[in-house]
């Protein structure tokens, strides 16, 4: 059978600590994958260019397009002496764009365990499960022009363009809609039909699609600013959210909150689906590279260890080892396991490594 292959980069700040715990449960359930699973790491990131000279070097970037997923860590940190260009080419936001991974993935959910630590009360954010899909590849982050110039008459303008294609907007609607099929059958578009154009697009597009293809999944829209108050006031509501890139980003942070932290959410950036089933895919932790705790061992592998899990579910599409992972880390919760961030104020703390521990130990007890 052929391997599948996975390409690791590591990057920048805490991304190659949290990473390096993902890695070892990679190991442990590559021993018991029915079809072989091989992990390469490739230099990546800032420490790329104090040794290599290049953000993303030609042969992690040429690695990166052979193999079958990518598992991501974090990039972001003082790139002052990094050209422009560079750190543009070399960006998450490239990989998304240059493999066309239109869909992002970010499940938010409400952890049992961690109810001590969740700023929301039990009673209101018990029972969470949501599929946050955040477009990827267009809108605000990537439309032209875009760009800062000097004004005749002195002071700067700043421009970016939202634009959305009807395409753009069904393939990720699609995704949804399939995505809900799943589960609970429930989509909730978000946009800012109201204002914006572009939102005004969105919510034609997706209800014409809805009614085309998808009658079996109740539709709703909501405007973006209700559903970051929605968010926090009554989140149960929620089974699928659909939404733009820009609002994706917003919204997903905020949504980190019903997780206890920011550390607990895994993403999967995904592409179409090719005839033989297999899609491009990037899996990272969504919390980026934390710069103020770089080297200290005290990140949370949580999130970087969720999203190994979604590279098993998505792309070994091996249902039972992803849920075998997303099991051990509700055990090592269960069983009193916490970093800093999800701490509650007079929980003992572990360290990076020590949570790495407690997730294999879990997954060794069964
Ligand atoms: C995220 C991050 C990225 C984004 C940054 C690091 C470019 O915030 O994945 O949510 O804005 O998409
Ligand atoms: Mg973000």
């Amino acid at each position: 059978m052929k391997p599948c292959r996975i390409l690791v980069l590591g990057g920048d700040g805490v991304g190659p600590e949290v990473i390096a715990q993902a890695l070892r449960v990679a190991r442990w359930v590559a021993q018991r994958s029915a079809r072989p699973l091989e992990f390469i790491e490739a230099p990546y990131g800032l420490s790329a260019f104090q040794t290599l000279g290049e953000i993303l070097p030609a042969r992690t970037l040429a690695a990166a397009r052979e193999a079958d997923a990518i598992l991501f860590g974090a990039i972001g940190g003082d790139y002052a002496g990094v050209p422009v260009a560079q750190r543009r080419e070399g960006s998450v936001l490239r990989f998304r764009r240059e493999f066309e991974l239109f869909a992002n993935l970010r499940p938010v959910r409400h952890w049992p365990a961690l109810a001590g630590s969740c700023p929301l009360r039990a009673e209101v954010a018990g029972g969470t499960d949501i599929a946050l899909v955040r477009e990827n590849t267009s809108g605000l982050y990537f439309g032209q022009p875009r760009g800062i110039s000097e004004l005749p008459g002195g002071g700067r303008e700043a421009v970016n363009t939202l634009r959305y294609t009807t395409e753009e907007i069904e393939r990720v609607a699609r995704f949804a809609f399939e995505l809900a099929r799943g589960r609970g059958r429930r989509v909730c578009s978000v946009d800012k039909s109201n204002v914006l154009e572009a939102g005004a697009l969105w919510r034609q597009t997706v209800t014409a699609l809805h009614e085309r293809d998808y009658r079996d999944v109740a539709l709703s829209h909501m405007l973006v600013d209700n559903c970051a108050m929605q968010l926090v006031r009554a989140p149960t509501q929620f089974d699928v959210i659909v939404t733009d890139n820009m609002f994706g980003d917003i919204l997903s942070d905020g949504a980190g909150a019903i997780a206890g932290s920011l550390g607990m959410l895994p993403s999967a950036s995904l592409g179409a689906v090719a005839a033989d089933g297999s899609r491009r895919a990037l899996y990272e932790p969504v919390h980026g590279s934390a710069p103020d705790i770089e080297g200290r061992g005290i990140a949370n592998p949580l999130g970087a260890i969720l999203s190994l899990a979604l590279a098993l579910r998505y792309t070994l599409r091996d249902e039972a080892l992803a849920t075998r992972v997303e099991r051990a880390v509700e055990q090592a919760l269960q069983a009193g396991a916490r970093t800093a961030d999800i701490a509650a104020p007079g929980e003992p703390v572990l360290g990076t490594v020590a949570m790495g521990d407690a997730v294999l130990a879990a997954l060794e007890a069964g």
